[in-house]
């Protein structure tokens, strides 16, 4: 699974993180590969106290080499998840072309769209990806109106992550229920796409 952006700031370590720690409450082996030279989900994962974190093999793997190596080593039989950095496009494709599944966030807003076509242009055409709204205020206009722009452009939306001040904690902060609940519906949602890919 690949968390996917090419604008910083989105979401994409957030997402990644909550995917990670939801994985190892329900597998065996998780790996959260960092592919962000700023290893910010790498360090989340190391400095969090949250039981779910215990489990979670973390990789740092800032280049195509060693993105390209860490996907080789990972077992087959566990759940990979990729944390890409942003405005890297070479190193996002690499991640891209061996993803099973992407999970693309985003944010509400006009900009997004274009942003989000642009990295939907380089996932694979038989790869399935859906969207995830991260810091979404649910109750408001721009977002009812983005969820319809997304549903007719015909890109599924796998869930929105509420605006959280427990999520924008990070490490610092015990993972947020809300978030939690969110992300569970993201990953079931991917898991079933993927499977019936
Ligand atoms: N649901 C949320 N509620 C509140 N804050 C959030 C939420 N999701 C993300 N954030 C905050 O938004 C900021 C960007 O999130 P994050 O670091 O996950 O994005 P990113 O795409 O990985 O950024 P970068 O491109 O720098 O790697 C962070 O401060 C994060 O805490
Ligand atoms: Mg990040």
């Amino acid at each position: 699974m690949v968390t996917a952006a090419l604008k910083g700031g989105v979401g994409k370590t957030t997402t990644s993180v909550y995917l990670a720690a939801l994985a190892s409450s329900n597998r065996r082996s998780v790996t959260l590969v960092d592919s962000d030279p700023q290893a910010s989900a790498a360090e989340w994962v190391e400095h969090a106290t949250d039981d779910r974190f215990q489990r979670i093999d973390v990789v740092e793997a800032p280049t195509e080499r060693l993105l390209t190596r860490a996907l080789d080593r990972t077992a087959s039989d566990g759940v990979v998840i990729v944390d890409t950095p942003p405005a890297h496009e070479r190193l996002l494709a690499k991640a891209l072309s061996r993803a099973n599944v992407v999970v693309v966030p985003t944010r509400v807003g006009g900009i997004e769209t274009s942003r989000v076509e642009a990295v939907l242009d380089i996932v694979p055409a038989s790869t399935p990806r859906g969207l995830v709204i991260c810091s979404a205020r649910t109750f408001t206009r721009s977002y009812q109106d983005a969820l319809a722009t997304w549903s007719k452009a015909g890109v599924p939306v796998w869930g929105s992550a509420p605006e959280r001040v427990a999520i924008t904690a990070g490490p610092t902060a015990p993972l947020s229920s809300d978030g939690l609940d969110a992300y569970r519906r993201v990953w079931r949602r991917a898991q079933t796409a993927a499977r019936s890919a």
